[in-house]
């Protein structure tokens, strides 16, 4: 009977857990390199917008769920892969920059999207610049 309540007390305890991973997080990654690579393509949906014609609402909706997920992921880093203050401030960076595609994003606002896609960029590319400078990574 004890043992039983052990294992229903554990159960509970595993869910709840799932539950919370779940709902802090939305996207979960094995490692920086996956996580990375997910930045990438988001960041490529993002870069796609030319300039020259105004977006549809399609594609606006588009980069808003790419920047939203670009700071989600940006979420995940530093609960998970956080390396000391300094990289957990360039992450933080990388996000304010995403959540404000997000909003020019839903205010339809093509200007803002430029502007802060460039913000974007040399976020990200801080990041590399300081704890990968022998690769050439793009951004
Ligand atoms: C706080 C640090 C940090 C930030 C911010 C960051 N990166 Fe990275 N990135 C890394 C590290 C570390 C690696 C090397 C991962 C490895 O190979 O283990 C990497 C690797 C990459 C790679 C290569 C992945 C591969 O398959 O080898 C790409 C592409 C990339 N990052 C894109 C981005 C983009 C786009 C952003 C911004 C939206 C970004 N990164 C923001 C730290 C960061």
């Amino acid at each position: 009977m004890r043992r039983l309540n052990a294992f229903i007390a554990g159960t509970i305890v595993a869910t709840g857990i799932a539950i919370t991973a779940t709902i802090s997080y939305g996207a979960d990654f094995a490692s920086v390199k996956e996580l990375c690579s997910n930045q990438w393509n988001n960041f490529q949906v993002i870069r796609s917008m030319s300039g020259l014609t105004a977006p549809t609402d399609e594609q606006f909706a588009t980069y808003n769920k790419s920047a939203q997920a670009v700071v989600d992921a940006e979420t995940v880093r530093q609960n998970k892969f956080n390396a000391d203050k300094n990289h957990h401030n360039i992450s933080a960076e990388v996000a304010f920059h995403a959540g404000e595609i997000v909003k020019a994003a839903q205010a339809k606002d093509q200007e803002e999207i430029q502007v802060q896609y460039r913000w974007l960029t040399i976020s990200c590319k801080n990041c590399h610049r300081m704890y990968r400078t022998d690769e050439k990574l793009s951004p």
